[in-house]
């Protein structure tokens, strides 16, 4: 499983969005915009800079401006042209070039592992990535400009693993969170073994404080798993169950993702993201800073 064999990444888009309600009951959560880039964006270049080339939605109904905006628009870029607006045009073109789509729907919402199910038929018997849609990872740090995929790509292949991306938590966040426990082991950028997986588990039974975070590199093997799990917390097909009967076999890896990590499922999450990609955009970052000085 070398890095360059993840050719695929499965990114579940079929959710309600409830956290984001009644904005989403028109627009998916995966294009909040942070300033004028979707988040979607924010992931897709991270899953390109890992060297993937396919983008797997598993979408509903209602989703299709997802894929409208991974098209060409060639009446925008023909309008924007005429107009001399060119730089706009490259702008709008880029986004139909980054990636190749390939849809999926899940018909009913049963869950995040019967979402990655829904792609089995294009995922095959190759490794693939799963990344979460509310999540982002800008490469705004110098020290992890690619961000968390192509760093557990590469462990993937080293280990001939699957292995997931952890971040540690307060404890008393743990039940917001898939919980990996690797026994006394400390979790930093190297892979450590996993033993197993829960759901959500309370502050009290949480067998750790590292939570998963949305970017998974999977062997083919996890299809297996997810084909043989019961409906879990909430009755979903929960991932985590699968993920902690590939752990069962010693077969699932957990890194800790380095890099600033944003939930804009979240609304705090959100708005420290808008906040932090102004004050990085120089025409916005004094006006801003003036303005945030007159507030109390
Ligand atoms: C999902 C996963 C959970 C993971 C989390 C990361 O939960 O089920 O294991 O820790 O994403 O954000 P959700 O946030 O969709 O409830």
């Amino acid at each position: 499983m070398a890095r360059a064999s993840i050719k695929k990444v499965v990114i579940p888009v079929a959710g309600l969005g409830t956290r984001s309600l009644p904005f989403t009951k028109v627009v998916p959560k995966e294009l909040v915009p942070i300033l004028n880039t979707p988040t979607i964006h924010f992931i897709v270049e991270e899953v390109v800079a890992a060297g993937i080339e396919q983008v797997v939605f598993v979408t509903s109904s209602g989703k299709t401006a997802l894929e409208d905006y991974f098209d060409v628009n060639q009446a925008l870029v023909r309008t924007l042209r005429e107009r001399g607006k060119e730089e706009l045009a490259e702008c709008v073109e880029k986004t139909n070039k980054l990636c190749e789509v390939i849809s999926v729907r899940q018909k009913e919402p049963l869950g995040l592992g019967h979402a990655v199910l829904c792609a089995a038929p294009v995922i095959g018997s190759e490794a693939f990535a799963v990344a979460l849609g509310d999540e982002i990872f800008p490469p705004w740090d110098a020290n992890t400009p690619k961000g968390p995929l192509a760093t557990l790509s590469e462990q993937a292949g080293t280990q001939s693993a699957s292995v997931i991306g952890v971040m540690q938590v307060p404890r008393e966040q743990t039940s917001s969170y898939g919980i990996v426990d690797v026994g006394k082991a400390e979790v930093g950028s190297a892979p450590v073994l996993v033993k197993s997986t829960v759901e959500k588990p309370k502050p009290e039974s949480a067998p750790s404080e590292y939570a998963i975070v949305g970017r998974y590199v999977f062997g083919p093997e996890i299809l297996d798993c997810l084909k043989a799990v019961k409906p879990g917390v909430g009755g979903e097909i929960q991932l985590t169950d699968a993920m902690s009967a590939l752990a069962s076999k010693g077969r699932l890896y957990a890194s800790a993702v380095q890099g600033c990590r944003y939930d804009t499922g979240s609304l705090l999450g959100y708005v420290k993201a808008q906040i932090d990609a102004a004050l990085r955009d120089p025409s916005l970052a004094g006006p801003l800073k003036d303005y945030l000085r007159t507030l109390r």
